[in-house]
């Protein structure tokens, strides 16, 4: 048969368009921010479940945090991977070469868990490393890439976080792109999220990472106290290389857990970690334990304006645009669909005082004829008009935010 000139291209149409789709960012999945659980945070390498039956790494612990997810809102407000981080599997590999998830522990096997949170209509990820060994001293992945792959995929599994740990940094340009191409290999759809050069802000290559993850971490681990979050805000602040550009759906930068409903954050602390990470539209992996978690935190967890300003389908990474207040506010705007724009007012000073932002829209960009009406980002409350070169003076506490979505009128 002899291909007209116009069927070539269209042929060539088609194989660019499906080796496109193959790609991890643009794989079909996570074209908004992924939202869900992950259990390293707050329940860490915890594998002693005779000490701690109730705080161990274990399928008891998957199915409970599934059944909270599904059971108490979290579900219906758009939370839906449930993720094993580390520590999962026996200390060595099967005789086939295989990962074998601790029988002790996960009795019933990963197929079994995978269906059971399937059930529950919510989807379940799991954790590798690309070097010899994980943090936490579990096999790693390395010269196993495919078989581990497959092995997921056999597994049902829906998302997988890859490590770095216990690799040679010259090698993970390789090894990234490697798993996701063996993921892509399966079939089957992973959300691939990339534990891939955050501590190389000013080398990392974020067209690659866009290129081959779904996420990707910007940032050192979170842990439970308020400085670490000031950091990585200040990480998103500086916007290293302008890693804000590289962003967007099918591809996320990770600013790791949300904290909140832990221990180490009060009620402003935890509205600002919460209030920021939707911001930056970065994916939304909550750590806190789900059967106990107090009622303050979990309703601002199921606040559904908040979570509507990271899941805009736009995915627009916000971004800090001036600072106020003898530089203790940072601005960060995030344009939203419908010509709407979210400003995020960030009191970066823990000193114990209210700092007061003055400002006017027209210094931030917003400078549309008829004016904007604001509304509050967290409760959804109109909160009047505003003409471009009015004048506007907003407190914000310490470690405190206040969030509103400027609509032009
Ligand atoms: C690294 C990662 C964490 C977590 C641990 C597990 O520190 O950055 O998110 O996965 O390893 O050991």
């Amino acid at each position: 048969m002899i291909f007209t000139l116009f069927q070539f291209f269209e042929v060539l149409a088609v194989i660019v368009f499906l080796v496109g789709f193959l790609e991890a960012a643009n794989n079909g999945v996570a074209r908004t921010p992924p939202l869900g659980w992950m259990s390293w945070e707050r329940f860490r390498c915890n594998t002693d479940c005779v000490t701690y039956p109730d705080a161990c790494i274990n399928e008891q612990l998957i199915m409970q945090m599934a059944d909270h997810m599904a059971a108490d809102g979290y579900k219906d407000v758009g939370y839906e991977y449930v993720c094993i981080d580390d520590c999962w599997p026996l200390k060595t590999r099967g005789a086939d070469g295989r990962l074998v998830p601790d029988p002790a522990r996960f009795p019933s096997g990963m197929k079994a868990l995978a269906d059971y949170v399937h059930s529950k209509g919510l989807k379940l990820g799991i954790y590798t490393d690309f070097g010899y060994m994980t943090c936490g001293g579990y096999p790693g992945s390395e010269f196993y890439l495919q078989l581990d792959a497959e092995t997921f995929a056999e597994w049902d599994l829906d998302m997988l976080k890859l490590d770095a740990c216990y690799s040679f940094g010259e090698d993970l340009k390789y090894g990234f792109p490697a798993m996701e191409f063996y993921l892509n290999r399966t079939g089957r759809q992973f959300v691939f999220s990339c534990d891939w050069d955050w501590a190389m802000n000013d080398q990392a290559n974020y067209t690659h990472m866009a290129e081959f993850c779904n996420m990707w971490r910007i940032a050192h681990d979170m842990e439970d106290y308020w400085d670490n979050v000031q950091l990585v805000i200040d990480v998103y602040a500086n916007n290293s290389r302008n890693f804000s550009a590289f962003t967007g759906p099918g591809a996320w930068a990770d600013a790791d857990s949300v904290i909140v409903g832990l221990y180490g954050l009060s009620d402003d602390q935890e509205r600002a970690q919460f209030g920021m990470w939707a911001m930056f539209a970065s994916p939304l992996l909550l750590a806190a334990d789900l059967r106990s978690i107090k009622n303050s935190s979990k309703a601002l967890l199921l606040n559904k304006n908040i979570l509507a300003i990271n899941q805009d389908p736009l995915g627009i990474q916000g971004t800090l645009r001036m600072k106020l207040g003898q530089d203790k506010i940072y601005v960060f705007l995030k344009e939203l669909t419908g010509g709407r724009t979210a400003v995020a007012l960030f009191n970066s000073d823990y000193h114990g005082q209210p700092v007061r932002a003055t400002f006017m829209l027209n210094q931030l960009g917003l400078t549309n004829g008829n004016g904007y009406s604001f509304t509050d980002g967290f409760t959804g409350m109109a909160r009047g008009k505003y003409m471009p070169a009015t004048e506007i003076n907003i407190d914000v506490n310490p470690t405190g935010i206040d969030i509103f979505i400027a609509t032009p009128v």
